[in-house]
């Protein structure tokens, strides 16, 4: 295999992540004018589409593919399961804002009290629980479903994930996936910024590389490989596996705390899950 190498530290530490001690927003900011010096000919809010923001072959594809989306099923069970009381006769709209409708662009969200990060994967499990129902697996099936419906009701909103900077619990949770993100693994040596950063756009294997930016707007996705919905932090799995390193759980703190950073970094952008992937 031909051995790519990585420029170090380049424009303000962005490519190295850890140096700059930036604070969310700005760390945000950093992201939109690196990527769009990249890619002039791509509009902001076309980030959220992936690399099919700027593969072009791909994109034909994909749009195709749209036409009969993969996804619609998932959607349709989801929200049957959604729709259908526990046993107790409440709902998973009593658990939620506005019924659950239209939310998923507040997650995750830092919760004070638990200390601890809330994704709406998590939030889901923790309804059921709270109706002494037993919670579900997290990658794939009727959690992804359920989580796909509350996603296509969101459909349009823009991402508006919070980190309070007078919270140092959520800042520091920030920092944490920040951290992540920037950190090499594996036997491959790589970190998600050394792919998705350094080298967005380049082709690896079959695939160019998408961007930081828009990678959490459109979960969960329908992937042709998987043949079937799957979460967010099953491609966090995937990716990590990819580089030779041990996947972490679905939903584990560190985790969580990289879907935290990741979507704070998509805010603004529309909301356009479910997706559909190769
Ligand atoms: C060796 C390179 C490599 C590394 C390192 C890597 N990824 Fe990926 N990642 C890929 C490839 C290839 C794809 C599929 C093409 C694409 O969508 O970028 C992908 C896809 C993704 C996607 C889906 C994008 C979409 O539009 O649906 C996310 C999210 C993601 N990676 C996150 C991460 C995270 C988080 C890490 C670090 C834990 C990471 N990746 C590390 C290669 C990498």
């Amino acid at each position: 295999m031909k051995k790519i190498i990585f420029p170090l530290c380049l424009i303000g530490g962005l490519l190295c992540g850890l140096t700059a001690m930036a604070g969310p927003e700005e760390d945000r900011l950093a992201m939109v004018e690196y990527y769009s010096d990249r890619f002039p000919d791509v509009p902001l809010q076309e980030f959220a589409n992936g690399l099919y923001a700027f593969d072009t072959i791909a994109r034909e594809q994909w749009i195709e593919m749209e036409d009969f989306p993969p996804y619609e099923i998932a959607i349709e069970d989801g929200q049957a399961l959604f729709e259908t009381p526990f046993a107790n006769g409440k709902s998973y709209a009593d658990c939620f804002e506005n019924g659950g409708i239209g939310v998923k662009q507040n997650y995750p969200y830092f919760d004070t009290d638990a200390g601890e990060v809330v994704t709406l994967e998590l939030a889901i499990n923790h309804c059921r629980e709270a109706n002494d129902e037993e919670a579900l697996p997290y990658m794939i099936g009727p959690l992804a479903e359920i989580s796909a419906y509350m996603a296509y009701t969101s459909r349009g909103n823009e991402m508006a994930v919070q980190v309070p900077s007078d919270n140092t619990g959520a800042v520091a949770a920030y920092a944490a996936g920040k951290q992540f993100y920037y950190t090499r693994r594996g036997q491959l040596n790589f970190a998600c910024s050394s792919c998705h950063i350094q080298s967005a756009g380049l082709k690896l294997r079959a695939d160019r590389l998408s961007t930081t930016l828009g990678q959490a707007t459109h979960w969960p996705v329908y992937r042709s490989k998987w043949g079937e919905i799957g979460t967010l932090q099953k491609r966090f799995a995937e990716c990590n596996s990819q580089v030779w390193a041990k996947p972490l759980e679905a939903q584990s703190v560190e985790y969580r705390n990289l879907e935290y950073f990741l979507s704070y970094i998509s805010n603004g952008l529309e909301l356009n899950g479910p997706g559909s992937r190769r």
